[in-house]
Formats: structure tokens, C-alpha cells, sequence
């Protein structure tokens, strides 16, 4: 018999997926990728790639997913008739347990600020401290670790109970409401003394400042931004019923995904140059620069709480899809099995996750590679794992997959899905593996 979920409803699998996508990605790490990579240089190189790339590539994990409707490392096989393919499977689930080992560092600051406002209601926010009491938090191994392991647990909890289904209803008006906070702030933010040297710096592409490490990492942020190659979002779809609308489906999110996006940015590079605060400072800019916003805003305790744990609900719904995924394969799909596997892998993810969460403070002076073992791990998921598993994906997909059956996953024949069908099967490749190799260069 087969245990496997099922989504409720059409909008209950956008609102799983757009809360996938919607996270860390957008609001915490793409400022601080475009304040390290070159501003407004880098946000063009993302909208393009995130357009031309991620949306059609969006587009191919929930059309094999819906075709599909197995977890994913069975589904390869299925699909094209090669049991070879199911490493893409593994592979993605490789990288979303590395991926989750570091993502619980940043939504554990998350719970540990939200602890410290709660605590400190009155005057919690001290301009002058912004930077060290962020430092104080990520460095101080205590909270670092029990601030992971509460994400940790959040999630596996939520997973575990099998209530998803009660996160996408709050997801309806959680997201809604980020939105909004999104635009008091960036009003805020806008308004501020020399704002205009910062929108300046995130709105204008210098296009000196393209360079190799810009393209190769705006490439690894939309597929990070979008849980793309991972095969998450093949997960997801593989849960999807018959009359599900999936070319909106991906273009919505994308679409919101943009919109947080550069939303994340209007709010924080007005204030960077507004506050003096290094634009290429690196994790910590949204932190830092943050507090300092609402410090100029009435009530700004009040609304720095509702963001952060709004930040929070964006954060775990997209962490509980980086565990659903590796759920959905070591159970097959059985749910019976649902709780103890969640409990086991949440226990090796906390695991996995304390060199991270440390490489902010005792083990901040290993470096090798891409920087701190942070640093690693999320090189070695945004820019090797996932544009590896959808360059594979793309060959799988557009070469060994029943055309037909992959083109009637949309609910309509256009000349437009034929088109995205060359793309995929010639374009995309190429330029995935191009920009792959770049990397080495
Ligand atoms: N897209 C998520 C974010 O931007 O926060 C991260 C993510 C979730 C990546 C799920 C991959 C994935 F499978």
C-alpha cells in the first residue's frame, strides 16, 4: 500500500514550494552575496541566471516530480529506464543533509535573537552594539549550539508530527505579512542620511565588477535561492495530483523569490551606507545592519520581534523541506516510519552541524579552500552539489526521459513548452557545465 502524502490542494503545494524557496536564501544570504560580489553587477548576473536558468530548470523538477511520483532515488530509474541516474538522487541528498547542517547555524542566531529580545525587551536595541553582540552570539559556543539545536529540533518536530500541512495554512499569512514588514522597512531604510550611495551601490551594475567569482557564485545563489538540484523540489512535486498548474506554479515563485529577493537588498544597502557598516562584511551584514533600522523606527522593538520571527517562519519552512526530502528516502515513503527516521537524522544533522556552527568562534581559524568550514560547506552544496545535480538532471530529463510524458506534465501544449524542452535538453547543459568549469579556472 502506498503511505505517501498527498498536498490538499493546488495552492498548498505553491504555498510547501514558495516556502521552500522562500528563506535564508533570499532575505539572509543574497544581500550579503551582492555586497561580496559586486553589487549591482551581482544582482543583474542573478536575475538573469534566476530567469533564464532557475525558472526552466524550476519548471523540469516539478514536471519529473509530477511524472514521477516516487521519492527521488528511485525515480531516475523510473523515468529513464537507468538505475545509473539514482545517484542524482543521492547526490541530492548529500547535499541537503550537508546543506541543513549548515543552513540550523543561521536559524539557530535567528532563535538566539529572538531570545535576546524577549528577554531584554526594554532598550534591546543598542546601534553601537549591533556588531559586537552579533559577534558576541556567533562566537560564544553556547548559544551558537543551542540555537542550531533548537532549529534543529523546531524542524524535526514539525517534520515528525506530520504537521506541514498546518505550516502552509500559517504560511498564507506569515508570507504576506513578511512582505509588508519588508516594505515598512525598506521605507525606513530608504529614508535614512545617505541612503542613495547604498541604492546606488545595489541598483547600479558596474560591469567592471563581472568577474569569474561573480558568475559562478550568482549562479550557485539562484540555485541555492530556489532549492534547485537538489531535487527537493522533485520531492515536493511528487506529491502533486493530476490537474496541478505547474508552469504557474513555478513562475509565481519565482517571481517571489525575485521580489524578497531584492526587497532583502533595498532594506539593507541604503542602511549600510547610511550606518558606515561594510557592505562586503560578509554573514553578518543582515544582523548587524538590521537592529540599526529599526532603532529608527517607532516601536522598533515591537517590529524587530515580528521580523524576527517571521525571518524564522521562512527559515523553517524551508528547512523542513531540506528534511523531508532525506525522510522521503530512507522511508520510501512510508510514513509509519516518519517519526523514528526524523528523530535519527535530526540527531546526525546536529552532528554534522557543530564544526559550522563553531567556525564562527573556537574553529574560526581553520581555513582551507572557500574560507571557514562554513564557508565549505556552502561552497561545496551551492556551487558543486546543486548546479551538479541539475546539469545531470537537465541530460537525465531532456535525453532519457519520455519527451511526451515530461511535456504533458504542463496543461497545455504551447510552442513555449517545446521551446523550454530545447532549452533543456541543449542549453542549459552547456551552460551549467561552462559555468561549473569556470569555477576551477
Ligand atoms: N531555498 C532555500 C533558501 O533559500 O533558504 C534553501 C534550500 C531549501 C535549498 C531546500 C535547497 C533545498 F532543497
Amino acid at each position: 500500500m502506498d503511505h505517501k502524502s498527498q498536498w490538499m490542494s493546488s495552492t498548498g503545494f505553491i504555498l510547501a514550494s514558495a516556502g521552500s524557496a522562500i528563506g535564508l536564501g533570499a532575505i539572509w544570504k543574497f544581500p550579503y552575496m551582492a555586497g561580496q560580489y559586486g553589487g549591482g553587477a551581482f544582482l543583474l548576473l542573478f536575475l538573469l541566471f534566476t530567469i533564464l536558468i532557475g525558472l526552466p530548470l524550476l519548471m523540469m523538477e516539478f514536471s519529473i516530480g509530477k511524472l514521477g511520483q516516487t521519492y527521488t532515488t528511485a525515480l531516475y530509474d523510473k523515468l529513464t529506464g537507468y538505475k545509473l541516474f539514482n545517484l542524482i538522487g543521492w547526490n541530492g541528498n548529500l547535499a541537503v543533509f550537508i546543506l541543513f547542517a549548515f543552513y540550523s547555524v543561521i536559524g539557530g542566531w535567528i532563535i538566539i535573537y529572538i531570545g535576546r529580545t524577549l528577554l531584554a525587551f526594554v532598550n534591546i536595541i543598542q546601534p553601537q552594539n549591533a556588531a559586537a553582540s552579533f559577534n558576541w552570539i556567533i562566537s560564544t559556543p553556547w548559544t551558537a549550539l543551542l540555537g542550531q539545536f533548537l532549529f534543529i529540533a523546531i524542524t524535526a518536530l514539525i517534520v515528525s508530527m506530520g504537521v506541514e500541512k498546518g505550516i502552509e495554512r500559517a504560511s498564507k499569512w506569515m508570507m504576506p505579512l513578511l512582505f509588508l514588514l519588508f516594505i515598512v522597512i525598506i521605507i525606513r531604510s530608504l529614508t535614512l542620511e545617505g541612503a542613495a550611495e547604498g541604492v546606488r551601490y545595489f541598483l547600479t551594475p558596474r560591469f567592471e565588477d563581472i568577474t569569474f567569482e561573480s558568475i559562478v557564485f550568482a549562479l550557485g545563489q539562484s540555485f541555492f535561492a530556489l532549492s534547485l538540484g537538489t531535487t527537493g523540489m522533485i520531492t515536493y512535486a511528487t506529491y502533486l495530483n493530476k490537474e496541478a498548474n505547474i508552469g504557474t506554479a513555478s513562475f509565481s515563485i519565482v517571481i517571489m523569490n525575485l521580489l524578497v529577493s531584492i526587497m532583502a537588498g533595498l532594506a539593507i544597502f541604503p542602511a549600510t551606507a547610511s550606518f558606515h557598516v561594510k557592505p562586503e562584511q560578509g554573514p553578518g551584514l543582515l544582523f548587524i545592519v538590521l537592529p540599526q533600522i529599526f532603532n529608527h523606527l517607532a516601536f522598533g522593538n515591537v517590529f524587530y520581534l515580528l521580523f524576527l520571527i517571521l525571518f524564522l517562519f521562512a527559515a523553517l519552512t524551508s528547512s523542513i523541506s531540506l528534511l523531508e526530502l532525506n525522510i522521503s528516502n530512507v522511508t520510501k515513503n512510508d510514513n509509519s516510519q516518519r517519526r523514528r527516521w526524523s528523530l535519527l537524522l535530526s540527531g546526525f544533522i546536529i552532528i554534522a552541524g557543530i564544526p559550522a556552527a563553531l567556525s564562527f568562534g573556537v574553529l574560526n581559524d581553520i581555513r582551507f579552500g572557500a574560507g571557514t568550514i562554513f564557508d565549505n560547506m556552502d561552497y561545496l552544496v551551492s556551487n558543486i552539489l546543486m548546479p551538479l545535480g541539475a546539469l545531470t538532471t537537465t541530460i537525465a530529463c531532456g535525453h532519457f526521459m519520455d519527451k511526451d510524458a515530461i511535456i504533458s506534465q504542463f496543461n497545455s501544449k504551447t510552442k513555449t513548452i517545446s521551446v523550454w524542452f530545447i532549452a533543456i535538453k541543449y542549453i542549459l547543459p552547456a551552460v551549467i557545465l561552462l559555468v561549473f568549469i569556470m569555477q576551477f579556472i
